[in-house]
């Protein structure tokens, strides 16, 4: 018989079915509660509220295991590359050969964005986040591509919208890059692989004929397959709930983006490299700064530290760190700030502080380190991050849509004032 949660309320009991998932994970079915009750439930944060049944990627924070489709990522990192990634997410299985190449084709053929999206560029002022223009820039793309404004896409429609989507974003984060220099843009070359072609129009200059290092490659394949997808997180829940209203694609993605943008999202990569630095300046005295982590009247946070899934190993942060030794020492840089980082994760992983709240790195940790490795500025961390993720937020969005949701709307429980009457302005 299925397993069900009773539930006593004003003297009555209710019946409330269980749910469980294919990873043995187990969830009360509250949809019919308000009806059948008259409550609701309240779980400010979320933090027991499952949003949604998703075949996406599996993720068990107590034993550090994360998988996309069921491919263990540290498979995936090893073995796969950026597109590949993509495309199990996206479309639920491995490519083929020919299917990769196909997908590879499509994107190539779809990587300029309109001319006119120069004009945005040219407004931003030269030092204004990525972040900010990105997100502006990416809803922007709807107006250029009206297309997608349709609330019921056809298939083939709809995956035209993804394509473009993925094709564009590359261009539109490398000219920002390019922007804030003041560098003329590099186009895209539809010779080159989607992750060679974003380095390129990223590290590529008009004047001379750059070949991108092979490590730089590989590491950033590495690093963007494991960012792409982290199930209901802050950013793909924001997709899932602004795509939940039928909004376009672009608009989703744009709002995804601003979510990403927060130091306790993924803005945590650029605050850990102000932070390692700052610790540097200070005198590399890291027993002061844990000191200051812990104490309940200092905001201080250590970032890159602690996660709402991860109890353990955040499994990404394993691999980051192993990737961080191998690619400063492929390519001959010796970065102080890395001894500081291991350093803290040596006092803090022995500290009762972050031992008994379970806090351990997490993805942000380690990947600023390479980022600035490979060449990136701090302020382009967060978006190399939402170029990572967008696979996953189109899987999500995408999910979502094929699931036929209906719109997100939680609810609350009203606590202000009850009934007053208006007071003339000149009464109060
Ligand atoms: N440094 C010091 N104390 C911490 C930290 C930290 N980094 N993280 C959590 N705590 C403490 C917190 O003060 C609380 O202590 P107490 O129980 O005494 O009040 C306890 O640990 C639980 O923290 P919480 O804030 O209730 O946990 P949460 O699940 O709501 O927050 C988090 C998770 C990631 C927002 C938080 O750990 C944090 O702020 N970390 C630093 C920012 C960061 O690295 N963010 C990147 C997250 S991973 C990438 C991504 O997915 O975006």
């Amino acid at each position: 018989m299925a397993q069900t949660a009773q539930l006593i309320l004003d003297d009555k009991t209710f019946e409330l079915p269980v749910i469980e998932g294919t990873e043995g994970e187990k969830a009360i079915d509250i949809s019919k509660l308000r009806d059948q009750t008259g409550y609701v439930t309240l779980d400010i944060g979320y933090k027991n509220t499952g949003a949604t049944k998703s075949a996406i990627t599996f993720l068990d924070g107590e034993q550090g295991i994360l998988k996309y489709r069921g491919y263990p990522i540290e498979q995936l990192a090893e073995k796969s590359s950026f597109i590949e990634v993509a495309y199990l997410l996206i479309y639920g299985e491995l490519p083929t050969e020919e299917k990769l190449k196909a997908f590879q084709y499509e994107l190539s053929r779809h990587t300029l964005v309109h001319e006119d999206m120069k004009k945005f560029f040219d407004g931003f002022p030269s030092k204004s986040h990525p972040m900010g223009q990105l997100s502006s820039l990416v809803s922007a793309l709807s107006a250029f591509y009206p297309e997608s404004l349709k609330p019921s896409q056809t298939n083939e429609e709809l995956n035209q919208s993804i394509i473009k989507m993925i094709a564009k974003m590359a261009t539109v984060v490398s000219w920002i890059y390019k922007k804030s220099l003041g560098h003329p843009v590099i186009y895209p070359q539809n010779k080159y692989d989607y992750v060679t072609n974003f380095l390129h129009m990223t590290f590529g200059q008009r004047t001379e004929e750059v070949t991108i290092d092979p490590v730089v490659i590989d590491a950033m394949n590495k690093l963007l397959i494991l960012h792409a997808d982290h199930e209901q997180n802050c950013s793909a829940s924001t997709v899932r709930i602004v795509g939940s209203s039928d909004s376009n694609i672009y608009a989703s993605v744009s709002a995804g983006i601003s979510a990403l943008w927060g130091p306790l999202h993924g803005g945590a990569n650029q605050a850990v490299i102000e932070m390692l630095e700052k610790i540097k300046e200070d005198g590399g005295d890291t027993d002061k700064w844990i000191a200051k982590a812990k104490d309940k009247n200092d905001p201080f946070r250590l970032m890159g530290f602690g996660h709402r899934v991860y109890k353990n190993f955040d499994p990404r942060a394993k691999i980051i760190k192993k990737a961080c030794d191998d690619i400063l020492e492929k390519l001959g840089i010796n970065d102080e700030v890395l001894e500081i980082a291991k350093k803290l994760e040596e006092v803090a992983l022995k500290d009762p502080y972050f031992v008994e709240r379970k806090l351990y790195p997490n993805v942000d940790f380690y990947s600023g380190i390479i980022y600035r490795a490979l060449g990136f500025p701090t302020d382009m961390f967060t978006v190399l991050f939402a170029l990572g993720r967008l696979p996953g937020w189109i899987a999500q969005w995408k999910e979502m849509k094929e699931n036929k949701e209906p719109i997100g709307r939680p609810r609350q429980i009203y606590v202000g004032a009850t009934s007053k009457d208006y007071v003339e302005i000149a009464n109060r």
